[in-house]
């Protein structure tokens, strides 16, 4: 597969066609991954929790994340590799740079944060720098504890409304990618809608540009109680590389996620 780049995102946005994006934090998921034809790869910080076994993603160190972006970066056949900066490593506009810095020399060519309008400055830094910003809105996991849990965000209008002008902000200030993480599918159409750049969504209904799922949840490993947006594709699958084809079609196809999947 050739190399995909943010220029093929924002086309396939722009064609109304859908893609799709998968986590992995090692060489041979990537590769496996990439192969099957999944657009994007995160390295996400979810890895405190399902590699690392943590309660939450708060552990996580920025020198965790290169390691695990480094090693993913070798597998990778061509997909677009995104990864998290952790908690606190993006606190102020400074800290923020050095932090970035240090994930796209690892490999990463998007850097994905979390939060709303005080990340403008950030992003626009960035952007100005040749770093492309994903701003990760909605359910942001590194704030659960000011969030009181992980709850659906963007239920009552003035949240709502919120987060769509927090979106366009930070669309303004040079986001190159934005991502909802489990808010109410009509919040998530209408931000989408606004967006001229791909909007990724997780538990956020079907009509987001793109979906993007914690490897372990849709395999069906993640211990404990199984989120309601995510899906088991290892069910009827024949192999792993089976279940990351069909969730990939599935998200193609628009089969996925399906009403009881969304909020
Ligand atoms: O860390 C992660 O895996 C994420 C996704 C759930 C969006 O941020
Ligand atoms: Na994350």
């Amino acid at each position: 597969m050739s190399n995909i780049t943010l220029h093929t995102l924002t086309s396939l946005k722009q064609k109304g066609s859908k893609f799709s994006v998968l986590t992995a934090y090692d060489a041979t998921f990537a590769h496996l991954i990439s192969s099957v034809g999944v657009e994007m790869i995160l390295v996400g910080d979810s890895l405190g929790m399902v590699l690392q076994g943590h309660d939450s993603t708060l552990p996580v160190t920025l020198d965790e994340m290169a390691y695990h972006t480094a090693a993913v970066a070798r597998g990778n056949q061509g997909a677009m590799i995104m990864a998290d900066l952790p908690f606190m490593s993006y606190a102020t506009p400074e800290q923020c740079m050095q932090s970035a810095g240090k994930l796209m020399q690892a490999g990463a060519q998007v850097i994905k944060l979390e939060g709303g309008a005080w990340l403008a400055e950030s992003i626009s830094l960035l952007a100005d720098r040749g770093v492309p910003v994903c701003a990760h809105l909605g359910l942001t996991p590194q704030a659960v504890n000011r969030l009181g849990g992980y709850r659906v965000q963007g239920k009552d209008s003035a949240s709502a409304q919120q987060m769509i002008e927090d979106a366009r902000l930070l669309e303004q200030a040079g986001a190159s990618l934005l991502l909802l993480e489990c808010v109410p599918s009509l919040l998530a159409a209408e931000i989408t809608r606004n967006a001229d750049v791909p909007v990724i969504g997780i538990g956020a209904g079907p009509d987001t540009d793109a979906q993007v799922l914690v490897m372990h949840d849709m395999l069906g490993i993640t211990p404990g109680r199984k989120p309601r947006f995510t899906r088991n594709f290892m069910d009827g699958a024949s192999s792993i590389e089976d279940a990351f084809r069909r969730y990939d079609t599935a998200v193609k196809q628009g089969s996925f996620p399906n009403q009881d999947e969304s909020f």
